[in-house]
């Protein structure tokens, strides 16, 4: 099996994707290849942020990776917090610091729709391929399960009256943004070897 870094540090999604891939390739951790900084994160679209990431990894080891980019697009804050999802309460804010400050945001907002948007940059043998996903939903005004991570507990996906934090992980993967755009990933993966 095909060695692949996946050039992230968030083991919540680690562990999401070793789910959805785990039979095609290896997936392989930047702690297992050695590297435990931050990567470089200054793009100003999901496309752009995905590509340094894999980039920079492929820059310094050489390797075959894959990184991927998420954001939260809210129709009332006219697409906020979208590519600043992870910093959105400000530098070293947790994820429930997100979620309140997203609350307090909406707090008026009639229109509670939104999506979850992500781009995956693959690097592999030199070349550069992409991949996306989007689920559309609602953010609700409290949260609401405790599975999952980040903004999971205030979108509820359409069609659903469970939010992703209170939804099984292999149901959260079977319908969400990087579900789908892992599910890409996988086919193309499995037509490349
Ligand atoms: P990242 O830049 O791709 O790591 O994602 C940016 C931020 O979006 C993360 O810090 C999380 O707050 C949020 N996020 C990414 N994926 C998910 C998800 O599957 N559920 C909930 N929030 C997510």
């Amino acid at each position: 099996m095909r060695n692949i870094v996946f050039a992230t540090n968030n083991t919540h999604k680690l562990r999401e994707i070793r789910q959805l891939l785990g039979q095609v390739v290896k997936i392989v951790s930047l702690k297992e290849i050695g590297f435990d900084e931050e990567i470089p994160e200054t793009g100003h679209t999901l496309k752009e942020n995905a590509l340094q990431k894999a980039q920079y990894i492929h820059d310094k080891y050489g390797i075959d990776c894959f990184a991927d980019d998420t954001g939260l697009e809210t129709d009332a804050l006219n697409g906020a917090p979208g590519v600043y999802s992870a910093r959105y309460a400000g530098e070293g804010c947790t994820y429930e610091d997100n979620v309140n400050k997203l609350l307090l945001e909406m707090r008026d907002a009639q229109v509670r729709t939104a999506r979850f948007r992500t781009v995956i940059a693959l690097i592999l043998d030199g070349k550069t391929w992409f991949f996306e996903g989007s689920v559309e939903g609602e953010i609700i005004k409290e949260p609401k399960g405790v599975k999952g991570f980040g903004y999971d507990p205030v979108f509820q996906p359409a069609g659903y009256s469970l939010t992703f934090a209170g939804m099984p992980p292999e149901l959260k993967n079977s319908i969400s943004h990087r579900g789908k755009a892992v599910e890409k990933l996988t086919r193309f993966l499995k037509d490349y070897f």
